[in-house]
């Protein structure tokens, strides 16, 4: 069977998916997005034809109901591939409403295996999360971390994360076993599962970047609230971790980056056919709490002011990825900086004071 090069991408105006959705019309990719705008707004589209020049099919669709996504999947028969990002991601807010948690995250990826399935579509990436690890320090010889580190999830959040990988491997492997046995293609069926450390940064024009409803939760975004004086201070969770300055580490990926990885894994899948496959993303390079205001404040050209305080419940020292197996089985390697990400960063947030809220800036519009 010819392969059509259209993707569905559920989730996909929401930031992760957004980029995304850009780095496959730049590859040439069909983009067919299904969102419910529960964390997104629709004025990414503009942003996205504005740099490319091309613009993503949306339907407003909640993956949680298998007859909406049945329709798209009707309407678009030459869909042969999924990535799949839609999913509610809030650590704090999963230990206070698990089941809805579970409804979307679990359910609505069930919802979508199903309609994939009852539409012969068998190709499927998957927004996992290095969340997935836990508390990887358990293993210190397994720092940075290897995919074949030890799960062990620590909140909902992680749980239904976990679950989902479970879910994927166990339906693929069924699917290639089934198809075997009835003298059918069993390379059809695959999955990569992406484990993302921690997505960073902003489009280079300054016009897409992450836009946050609500209260932020993640430190760069905090950061940027500080800069452009929506918030006093950031708060440091807690000076007294063993690392080099006390704070904690993690891995900060380029969103660019990031998003070329989803790219490069679907052809994987596409090309090579691996079965189901779970890769990190990011970049193997650790940064402390400390470093990353440093950064950000070298990319806004001022001090920000910060404040320790204790730790935050379910933090851990250190999550920094062992990127290997990206590099020699995908041949994706992270590209940018993370002075990069902050400066990125910080031009989005000067230019769009109210995110996707407002037009663009007006000198984009006129070039
Ligand atoms: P996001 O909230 O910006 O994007 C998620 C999108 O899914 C949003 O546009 C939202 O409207 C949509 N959505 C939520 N529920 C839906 C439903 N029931 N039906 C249809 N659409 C729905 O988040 P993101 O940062 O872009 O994350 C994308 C994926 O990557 C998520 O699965 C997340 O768990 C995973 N992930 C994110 C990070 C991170 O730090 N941002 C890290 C690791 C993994
Ligand atoms: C980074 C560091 C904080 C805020 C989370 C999820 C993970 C993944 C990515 C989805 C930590 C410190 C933060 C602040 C701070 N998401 N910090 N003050 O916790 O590594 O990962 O997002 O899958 O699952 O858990 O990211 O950006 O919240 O924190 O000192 O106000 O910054 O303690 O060390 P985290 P983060």
């Amino acid at each position: 069977m010819a392969a059509s090069k259209t993707v569905l991408v559920t989730g996909g105006t929401g930031y992760i998916g957004s980029f995304t959705a850009l780095a496959l019309l730049q590859a040439d990719y069909k983009v067919i997005i299904v969102d419910n705008l529960y964390n997104s707004s629709q004025e990414v589209l503009n942003r996205i034809e504005l740099i490319c020049g091309k613009r993503p099919e949306y339907h407003n669709c909640d993956i949680t109901n298998e007859k909406d996504l049945d329709a798209v999947f009707d309407k678009h028969p030459d869909i042969d591939n999924v990535i799949h990002f839609a999913a509610l991601k809030a650590v704090g807010e999963s230990g206070e409403i698990p089941l809805e948690y579970y409804r979307v995250n679990v359910g609505g990826t069930l919802a979508l295996l199903r309609s994939m399935q009852r539409h012969d579509v068998t190709n499927i990436v998957f927004s996992s999360s290095a969340t997935v690890y836990g508390d990887a320090t358990r293993f210190p010889d397994m720092i940075p971390i290897p995919e074949e580190c030890p799960l062990g999830p620590t909140n909902p959040y992680g749980n239904t994360k976990y679950t989902v990988e479970a879910m994927i491997t166990d339906h693929v492997n069924a699917e290639r076993t089934k198809a075997k046995k009835e003298g059918r293609d069993e390379k059809q069926f695959n999955a990569a599962l992406l484990r993302y450390f921690n997505p960073a940064g902003s489009h280079p024009s300054g016009i897409m970047g992450e836009d946050p409803q609500g209260v932020p939760y993640n430190l760069l975004p905090l950061l940027a609230q500080v800069a452009v004086g929506k918030r006093e201070k950031l708060l440091v969770y807690g000076d007294d971790y063993d690392s080099k300055d006390g704070t904690a580490i993690r891995d900060y990926i380029h969103i660019l980056d990031l998003t070329r990885g989803h790219t490069v894994a679907l052809d994987h899948l596409r090309e090579h056919h691996p079965g189901v496959g779970a890769w990190n993303l990011g970049t193997g390079k650790g940064s402390t709490v400390f470093d990353m205001i440093k950064a950000f404040s070298k990319a806004v050209g001022r001090d920000l002011p910060y404040e320790v305080v204790g730790r935050r419940q379910g933090d851990v020292l250190n999550l920094t990825a062992n990127p290997t197996k990206a590099n020699s089985e995908l041949g994706w390697k992270a590209r940018h900086t993370l002075e990069q990400a902050c400066e990125d960063l910080w031009r989005w947030t000067e230019n769009n004071p109210r995110g996707y809220r407002q037009d663009p800036p007006r000198e984009f519009v006129e070039r």
